[in-house]
């Protein structure tokens, strides 16, 4: 029996994927994820809330099988269309001839593209919107950027179960369903923490009005897309805390201005501290922590990049370009609210010096305020550039 029984005639028939480590490409998971979906039967309509990845549809299948005939399913609701969730719709469809797709308006366009169908019976369902399946009404409310502009909860009052897509989940894989059957507590709140930081993180503001929208609600369960059910008395009010907590505006005295960068011979390490030694230099209050990009946890780094005022970012020139984990941080920026963001960019290099110019370019494409033309300096940097090099740091601290 891979269905599992939630409440009376409400099942959990989703997938566990406890092998997965990367997810989206880029998003590390330790301890794999679960793509959830949900049957819910009315007296006379039943509803399937959420689908799963392609790749696992004969699965999903087998378990939505264990409870109904798929011809039943009156209605699919996606609550976004990412396709970890929409992408076995499409195979699904043809199995379930009465399914009515329900979306929000911005999900049936992202939907038309994503299944490059023009024949779906889709609906989209307005903020506040309700359907009737007996005995059961089920309403919308829609969540825009919680963490697409399509997203949207599904409140069921008759269960008092908030179907909350994305949010409050988790990409962590035990075998059971629920909060209270949790066998590795820490590990859960380490993959909590990291989803959202990677997924809402960059959403804060949206995070806190999707709260106030449910504020009201007497719910008893939260059914996530990706991992366990939360639960009233177990970790349900917890986890809403922390979202809660991890939203607030972050009350800084003082401002931020990391300096990263590698550094091939210790060259463009010395720049980073003359660099670091200006900025403090025009705002002793400052917190200017230096970091060798090797020396730490990508997922450290970007934090302390993406809560920065400024920054400074350098790199030797090898290849004709900057070294490969500088481009990784950059890759990790936070592109929603990075936008004009001050940096400054610098970097030892022998022939030709590429990388300033290449990480000037890139930043400029995040819309970051790239303060003057970058700094390089040939080969071994000499008391006289660390002495510019400084000058530059207060000249960008005094910007600010
Ligand atoms: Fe789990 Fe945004 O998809």
């Amino acid at each position: 029996m891979a269905a599992i029984k939630i409440t009376e005639n409400l099942y959990s028939v989703g997938i566990l994927n406890p092998n997965m480590r990367i997810f989206d490409v880029v998003m590390r998971t330790e301890y794999g994820t679960t793509y959830n979906s949900y049957l819910l039967r009315g007296e006379q309509k039943t509803a399937l809330i959420e689908t799963c990845h392609k790749t696992y549809f004969e699965q999903y299948l087998s378990n939505i099988r264990e409870i109904a005939d798929t011809e039943q399913i009156d209605y699919i609701i996606l609550n976004h269309c990412e396709p970890d969730h929409s992408g076995a719709l499409a195979e699904l469809l043809s199995l379930c001839p009465n399914a009515e797709i329900l979306v929000s308006r911005a999900g049936a366009i992202y939907l038309k593209n994503i299944t490059n169908r023009e024949d779906l019976k889709i609906r989209f369902v307005k903020d506040g919107e309700s359907i009737d399946l007996g005995g059961r009404q089920l309403r919308f409310n829609s969540a825009p950027f919680l963490h697409w502009p399509d997203s949207m909860f599904t409140w069921d009052e008759q269960d008092k179960t908030l179907f909350s897509c994305d949010m409050f989940g988790s990409h962590y894989c035990e075998p059971h369903t629920f909060d209270y059957n949790i066998v590795y507590p820490g590990q859960y709140q380490q993959a909590l923490k990291g989803y959202y930081d990677a997924i809402f993180g960059p959403f804060k503001p949206y995070v806190l009005a999707g709260m106030e929208k449910i504020a009201d609600l007497p719910i008893e369960r939260i059914c996530t897309s990706h991992g366990p059910v939360l639960s009233r008395g177990c970790l349900m009010e917890q986890v809403m805390e922390q979202y809660r907590a991890w939203s607030q505006p972050a009350a800084k005295e003082q401002k931020s201005i990391p300096v990263f960068y590698c550094s091939a011979y210790g060259n463009t390490g010395k720049i980073a501290q003359a660099i670091a030694q200006g900025i403090k230099e025009a705002l002793p209050e400052a917190d200017c922590p230096v970091y060798d990009v090797n020396d730490h946890e990508m997922g450290f780094l970007q934090g302390e990049l993406n809560a920065s005022d400024a920054f400074a970012v350098g790199s030797p020139t090898i290849n004709q370009d900057a070294v490969a984990p500088i481009w990784n941080l950059l890759s990790h920026v936070d592109a929603i609210n990075n936008k004009k963001r001050p940096a400054l960019v610098f970097g030892s290099y022998g022939w030709s010096g590429e990388a300033v110019p290449n990480l000037t370019a890139r930043l400029t494409g995040l819309k970051s305020s790239v303060f003057g033309e970058g700094f390089k300096v040939t080969f071994v940097p000499s008391d006289e550039d660390l002495c510019k090099a400084k000058e530059l740091g207060k000249a960008f601290a005094e910007s600010l």
